[in-house]
């Protein structure tokens, strides 16, 4: 796991965006996995701005976000259709028909999860996954006890989620309790993970993550098992790692090298589902 520790949440965001616009000027047809969230809400701001000044393209590329809240319709305004629309979608030039979300009305949820598994698959895979970790040590909606081998399923929320994501609803009763949401499995299987994380809320989950054992009472610690992970995060989220002058070293060291994989030609991805 890179560890790299940026100053505060700005140039944290910064550095995000930069990571992903290296990955889609040397891979224009990336496939990329997407997160909602606070913590994101920079990194795509920088990426528009980069797109608005820097014609950084998104024609080729195709996305998959990672999670959907159960009952909300695409256009309630903390559905997270409606965030990626607000936040990145309507500023950037994404093929619509390549943006790909978990339908969170959907009837049949088992076969929408199964059936965005295989969409997935047949566009060869997630190169890069943006992730953010819950305070909770959730990724994409995986809360403590998920499995660490699962898949894309109907999910539920952990009471501390509930609270975390109140801020956003007009009531806590309002927050769903349910989500559609990819699985730990899904998640290991992009080839590159981008991890993030801001702000003192953050730092125990975060410090687990990175040092503590693999378990799945934090879900975020099975990135561990990741070959290609980037944890990326601001000095408040940093405050509880134990071994932070060997990240500071490291990123001192190997700071002219990309944080991506030097070949990206991607591999197509094999597991049928
Ligand atoms: P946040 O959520 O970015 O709003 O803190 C992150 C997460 O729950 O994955």
């Amino acid at each position: 796991m890179r560890v790299i520790i940026e100053r505060d949440y700005d140039s944290m965001s910064r550095r995000a965006a930069s990571i992903v616009a290296e990955l889609i000027r040397r891979q224009p047809d990336a496939v990329l996995g997407l997160a909602t969230g606070s913590t994101p809400i920079g990194l795509y701001r920088e990426l528009i701005r980069l797109h608005r000044e820097e014609k950084l393209d998104f024609a080729r590329l195709t996305t998959f976000n990672l999670d959907e809240y159960e009952g909300l319709p695409a256009g309630h305004p903390q559905s997270y259709h409606h965030f990626m629309k607000d936040h990145l979608f309507a500023h950037v030039n994404l093929k619509s028909k390549r943006t790909h979300l978990l339908d969170g009305l959907a009837r049949d949820a088992a076969r929408a999860c199964a059936a965005y598994e295989r969409r997935i698959l047949k566009a060869g895979g997630i190169d890069l996954q943006l992730l953010g970790i819950g305070g909770d040590g959730h990724i994409g909606f995986n809360e403590p006890g998920s499995s660490l081998a699962g898949r894309t399923e109907l999910v539920l929320l952990h009471p501390r989620t509930i609270a975390d994501n109140g801020r956003f609803f007009d009531r806590l009763e309002d927050v769903p309790r349910r989500a559609l949401s990819m699985g730990v499995g899904t998640i290991l299987e992009a080839r590159v993970c981008l991890i993030l994380a801001s702000g003192k809320n953050k730092a125990e989950a975060w410090a687990r993550m990175i040092e503590g054992p693999i378990s799945a009472q934090l879900p975020a610690s099975a990135l561990q098992l990741h070959p290609q992970v980037i944890a990326l995060c601001d000095e408040a989220a940093a405050a509880n790692l134990q071994h932070i002058d060997r990240y500071r070293h490291a990123a001192e060291v190997l700071a002219d090298q990309s944080l991506l994989p030097a070949n990206l030609k991607r591999k197509r991805a094999r597991r049928r589902v």
